[in-house]
């Protein structure tokens, strides 16, 4: 096969038929692999095939990522942990012999997965009885593939490759939405959407969350709805139920994934439609919507453009067109639990976090002060707390003080 071709064609497989793969074919493709380069030649690499399921599902319960189970073939690969330790090398040589094995499965129409987030290393090694100076890399999946994901975007060269000096500006790592760029952030969730997700699973929210959307933002929306930011899709899926809407985002990665999202939930495709734009310019008329939702997506972005974004809503709602926000309060019992993660832990690196929450990007619940200020161009007309824990729940939903779910229902002024 081409090399252009394979490099091109090879997509990360996340499901796969039953049927076997002849053992001489992976041991040849792993044969192959190794003629990758290593530092100082060392060639420590070392590589465990794995077909026995109850060997997967203990690798499974030490923590990788459940497509273990699914793919026929793991192939687990290890390298010496400090030979060539210094500059990452040791990593570097695995990564490459990774690669050529990948490429090589896809030649021999076998479908395969690069698997990072693998679990506890300590276990790993006693499950496959790996020596004391090994260290596992990550995982391979191998098998033949069911489905075959389209390929995702790639980056314009023009932003990854420099001339002498680094292209671009640097990219926040951070869990705090003020430490980016809105336009980032939209390119990480561009990405991300498919990595995390894989197009099988998606982020819930809680039960309670799809109560307080059924109870107390359904039946506010009558007329035409523009609902922002779908991304996960969930919330917006348990509004397209009942209700007829629009859905914007910022990008055809991401419309894709939340439509699949739509579909999974059975929503019927005449509920809702998509509308490509930016973040903060939505490509609608002035004074063309009854109605605008944004349902926990508000705390990813920075306060500048929420206020940007606000604004924007206020130029296409009619006149008084309703503005529902629904989010995420800071002062708040449940928040409590993540500042302390955040702030004292310090786990607020995305990548500390890997997949989960923060999957979506930065977030970073804020209060009801910040979102007064945002309103200038809004009347308030409701607004309400909401408590996870139930029993107190009347006393505290007035108040709003240390409720973790705050809706604002605010009407467009005349101008
Ligand atoms: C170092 C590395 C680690 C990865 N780890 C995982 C992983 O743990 N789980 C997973 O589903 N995919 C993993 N992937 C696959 C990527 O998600 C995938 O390569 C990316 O989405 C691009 O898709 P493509 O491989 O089809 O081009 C990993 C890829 C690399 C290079």
């Amino acid at each position: 096969m081409e090399l252009k071709k394979a490099i091109k064609e090879r997509r990360s497989i996340r499901s796969w038929h039953e049927k076997k793969v002849d053992m001489s074919i992976i041991k040849k493709i792993i044969e192959y692999g190794t003629w990758a380069p290593s530092a100082c030649n060392r060639q420590l690499w070392r590589f465990v095939i794995i077909t026995d399921n109850k060997i997967k599902k203990q690798l499974q319960d030490a923590g990788a990522q459940g497509w273990i189970t699914k793919a026929p073939v793991t192939i687990a690969v290890f390298y010496h942990k400090d030979i060539n330790s210094k500059n990452h090398a040791n990593i570097q040589s695995a990564s490459a012999a990774i690669e050529n094995i990948l490429l090589l499965a896809h030649e021999h129409s076998l479908g395969s997965l690069w698997m990072a987030d693998i679990g506890d290393f300590n276990q790993i090694k006693k499950i496959v009885k790996a020596p004391k100076n090994f260290t596992p890399v990550a995982y391979i999946l191998l098998g033949y593939p069911k489905h075959i994901p389209t390929a995702p975007k790639r980056q314009n060269p023009k932003d990854i490759i420099g001339h002498n000096t680094f292209p671009g500006t640097d990219i926040s790592s951070s869990t705090y939405p003020e430490k980016w760029t809105t336009e980032n952030i939209i390119q990480f969730q561009e990405k991300t959407c498919r990595a995390t997700t894989a197009g099988h699973k998606y982020f819930k929210y809680p039960k309670k969350v799809t109560e307080l959307i059924e109870q107390e933002i359904i039946p506010k929306i009558n007329g035409t709805n523009l609902d922002l930011f779908a991304y996960d899709g969930h919330t917006s899926s348990i509004i397209a139920k009942k209700r007829k809407i629009e859905l914007h985002e910022c990008s055809n990665e991401v419309i894709n994934f939340t439509k699949a999202v739509m579909k999974k939930e059975n929503i019927p495709e005449k509920n809702y439609k998509f509308i490509l734009g930016k973040a903060e310019k939505i490509p609608k008329k002035n004074n063309s919507t009854d109605n605008i939702t944004i349902i926990l997506k508000l705390e990813r972005f920075p306060d500048k453009s929420k206020k940007k974004i606000i604004d924007e809503c206020s130029r296409i709602l009619k006149p008084k067109g309703k503005l529902i926000i629904l989010y995420r309060n800071r002062t708040s019992l449940g928040w409590l639990n993540k500042e302390y993660r955040l702030k004292v832990q310090k786990r607020n690196k995305i990548d500390t976090h890997y997949l989960g929450m923060w999957s979506i990007g930065p977030y970073y619940a804020t209060t009801e002060k910040k979102m007064n200020k945002l309103m200038t161009h809004f009347n308030i007309i409701e607004k309400k707390g909401f408590l996870t824990i139930p029993f107190i729940k009347t006393a505290l939903d007035k108040t709003r003080i240390f409720c973790e779910y705050q809706l604002i229902i605010a009407e467009k002024k005349h101008n």
